[in-house]
């Protein structure tokens, strides 16, 4: 059949209108160029497509076929212009994204990956602290964030992608290194090294001990994972990192995790945004990488 997609346009809202007059208005056409264009197509079709009883038109057998091909194929000519739509904005795409600094150990590599597919995209990424990852979001500095689970009643979208295990840690000769199932009353009599306040692994864990009615004892304040991890190596005390800061150091066994009844504490990772915000293409997609994608990326090592 040699229709055209003109033709099948202007028959679909004759059909979908029952009417010629209000079809070629909402086409902008003159009534006779409608029913120009219908003629051809029955032509093409080789059947009549309307019948007219009175004042009334009525789609014919053929014509409810025909209809619902033209209604299946305007649907997918629209949707294939939002799809190309979406693809000259990618091509054109600036990403904005800031994560927690302890998710900062593996939203490189995300971010990498996620380049690599899609081409020329430039990538801004900030790397702060829970406390300043909050501030970007409430002052709609930033399209998306990586973070531990957001405050309720901020009117933010957040999404968990992955588990974010908090582990004790401490210096491979520390006499609770290689010891299994050490009481959570035994951390009582130990010091700990401890992120700033506005860390969101020092609110996990302070809530934490504080659910189950005991204080640490906290010595230094460090602000960064690395920083913990060094003093914890240098035996000022342990420590409570999230997994994902540490492959190193466990694979050179500078550090070790201590089994440590009722922990981890298992937290998890979100993807973050505020909940009115119009993402950019580049941005939804790579919202949606992260929700489908991170988890086993990041499981495997390359
Ligand atoms: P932070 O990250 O400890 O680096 O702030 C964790 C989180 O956002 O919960």
């Amino acid at each position: 059949m040699h229709v055209t997609f003109r033709q099948l346009e202007v028959f679909e809202a004759v059909a979908r209108l029952k009417n010629f007059t209000r079809a070629a208005e909402e086409l902008h056409l003159s009534q006779p160029a409608v029913s120009m264009q219908i003629r051809q197509l029955e032509k093409h079709v080789g059947l009549a497509l309307f019948e007219q009883l009175g004042k009334k038109i009525f789609l014919t057998e053929a014509g409810k076929e025909i209809y619902h091909y033209s209604r299946v194929i305007a649907e997918q000519l629209e949707e294939a212009g939002e799809v190309i739509e979406a693809l000259k904005g990618l091509e054109r795409g600036h990403l904005s994204v800031a994560v927690a600094s302890t998710a900062n150990y593996f939203a490189t590599r995300l971010l990498a990956n996620f380049s690599d597919r899609i081409g020329d995209v430039t990538v801004s990424l900030d790397v702060t602290n829970r406390e300043g990852l909050l501030q970007h979001l409430e002052g709609n500095e930033i399209e998306l964030v990586v973070m531990g689970q957001p405050p309720q009643g901020l009117d933010l979208l957040a999404e968990p992608f992955m588990d974010n295990p908090l582990v004790v840690i401490a210096a491979p000769d520390h006499p609770f290194s290689g010891k299994k199932n050490i009481k959570m009353d035994a951390l009582k009599s130990e010091t700990f090294v401890v992120r700033e306040p506005g860390s969101g692994t020092r609110i996990a864990m302070q809530r934490f001990f504080a659910e189950r009615g005991f204080e640490l004892m906290t010595g230094m304040e460090l602000s960064s994972n690395e920083a913990i991890k060094q003093a914890v190596g240098v035996g000022m005390g342990l420590g409570i990192v999230s997994v994902h800061t540490l492959e190193l150091e466990l694979v050179t066994r500078r550090l070790v995790v201590l089994d440590v009844e009722g922990l981890p504490i298992m937290r998890q990772w979100y993807v973050v945004h505020r909940k009115g915000k119009r993402l950019s293409p580049v941005a939804l997609r790579f919202k949606d990488f992260v929700l489908n994608e991170a988890e086993q990326l990041l499981a495997t090592r390359e």
